[in-house]
């Protein structure tokens, strides 16, 4: 046993060197003859000086020298070094995100035509030195990779429970390590507004928190400078920031604030402590419409990419059937519906985007009242919604609850919260394909990829939260990167992962 337990332990430590641990898969690794051999440390280089570049290589020695799973030995000396490298672009260097890394003996080389590749390039290194720290050692080899889907997204609902500024920038962190490249940040709902508007210092005064039944007071939001702060954290990682102000449901904090937004500014209004789908809903006014472009005029000079999300879902009709501004609105536009009243009322916000240069995204049930040709389709409840909107010639994006809601419970061990949560193991999420069979070839395109949604209702603090994404976020980022996945290999891959728990 003393001779067999040594010999397994270096049997298995050799072992590695055909398991590449890197997560999400890369598309191609070839294995060399040698070894590169970096018990004397490594030292990062970049092959030009721009802010860019050396941004990104501070970023990688930060989370390859500064690792709390293990430390890779920095050295000036004899240290190996790995070379950062900008190729000539040879297409959109903004969404170009293809890399490549060369492990020879000496030296590593990680190119790419983009920054954001080369970003990407930096963390499949960062994986393949730290999970080979115990020998040293990696096989020469050449990883040439690139991703399946453009959209590689993680929502965060920030309502239902609050996060902090450092919460969000862990998160954001995650998702940087696994190449997922949208953060979807839920900033409004029922039981709180999030964001400060300077017009509107009541949504965050009122609306930011709510009082529980024993009289405690529970919430928070983020100032605009922190919101600043977040996004060019998220940028620094190559993260777009897609706010989502919603409308015209899920807005009783906004509603509590600020009642003239509702069609009965009379009745008694408090932000909610309870979950569910609330009727009082966003009145289709004018002076609810003034309010909302004021609101976007202050988002979109916060958030400088291209979408807005205006969420669309869950909104009953019943206050606007008893209304008598909804009705006469309805008539003077000849709308035959509600429906196409709620049409009507995110088309108007939409439009109203386009003038500052930014594009709508909605819920899936934005497909019901009409479609406007240029809005983006989150697929929620199933594929439907997003075949729809594919028919119609728009482009989507599928989360599908049953295998993208990360608020479920992923272990049958976890007590299940809700009666509407279904459980969601870690083998689902991996099977996930955003894709759908119905979708004919020439349409394929529109579907743009999937995203991971967290719901926090029942998620209260930050130790939960992270139970609720890991590993699910890796098997969600294989599956939205790779293009050859395969379960076992991918748990071995996690087992064996010293930077993803
Ligand atoms: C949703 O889960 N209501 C988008």
């Amino acid at each position: 046993m003393r001779v067999i337990l040594p010999l397994l332990l270096l049997f298995s430590l050799s072992g590695f060197s055909q398991t590449i641990n890197i997560i999400p898969n890369p598309s191609k690794i070839e294995i060399k003859d040698g070894f590169l051999n970096f018990k004397q440390g490594l030292s990062i280089k970049t092959y030009g000086e721009d802010v860019e570049l050396t941004g990104i290589a501070r970023l990688f020695g930060n989370t390859l020298f500064g690792s709390k799973a293990w430390k890779v030995p920095e050295s000036k000396d004899r240290a190996k070094l790995i070379i950062l490298h900008i190729l000539y672009p040879q297409s959109d260097p903004l969404t170009d995100e293809s890399y490549s890394i060369r492990v020879f003996p000496d030296s590593v080389l990680i190119q790419s035509h983009s920054y954001r590749g080369l970003f990407y390039g930096c963390q499949s290194a960062t994986q393949l030195f730290i999970n080979s720290v115990l020998t040293n050692e990696v096989p020469c080899m050449e990883i040439t990779d690139t991703p399946q889907y453009a959209y590689r997204g993680m929502h965060l609902d920030v309502c239902r429970h609050f996060f902090s500024t450092d919460v969000v920038k862990q998160y954001l962190d995650l998702m940087a390590q696994l190449k997922l490249n949208v953060f979807h940040w839920h900033l409004t709902d029922d039981q709180g507004w999030r964001i400060e508007i300077k017009k509107y210092p009541r949504l965050t005064e009122v609306g930011g928190w709510s009082t529980q039944k024993d009289g405690f007071k529970t919430g928070g939001y983020y100032t605009q400078k922190e919101i600043k702060e977040i996004v060019a954290y998220a940028a620094e990682r190559f993260i777009t920031v897609i706010p989502e102000i919603e409308l015209p449901g899920h807005s009783s904090a906004a509603i509590a604030a600020y009642p003239f937004l509702s069609c009965t500014p009379n009745e008694a209004k408090t932000v909610p402590t309870t979950w569910g789908i609330k009727k009082d809903i966003y009145c289709p006014s004018d002076s609810t419409f003034s309010f909302l472009k004021d609101v976007l005029d202050e988002v979109c000079t916060l958030f400088p990419g291209k979408y807005i999300h205006l969420g669309g879902d869950e909104a009953p009709k019943d206050a606007w059937k008893k209304s008598s501004v909804a009705q006469a609105l309805m008539q003077r536009e000849h709308l035959k519906n509600e429906e196409e009243l709620q049409h009507y009322f995110l088309k108007k916000m939409e439009d109203y985007l386009a003038t500052k240069g930014k594009r709508c995204i909605g819920w899936g049930e934005i497909v019901k009242g009409g479609l406007s040709d240029s809005v983006l389709v989150m697929s929620w409840l199933n594929k439907k919604a997003g075949v729809k909107a594919i028919a119609h010639g728009n482009q989507v994006i599928m989360t599908p609850r049953v295998f993208c809601y990360f608020d479920y419970p992923q272990n049958i061990s976890d007590k299940k919260p809700a009666w509407w949560m279904l459980y969601l193991g870690v083998h689902k999420v991996y099977s996930f394909n955003p894709m759908a069979n119905s979708i004919p070839g020439e349409k394929r395109k529109l579907v743009l990829g999937g995203q991971a949604n967290v719901w926090t209702e029942y998620i209260t603090d930050e130790k939960r939260l992270h139970h609720q994404i890991m590993p699910r976020l890796s098997a969600m980022a294989e599956a939205l990167w790779s293009k050859h996945k395969n379960f076992a290999d991918f748990q071995e891959r996690m087992n064996n992962s010293a930077v993803l728990k």
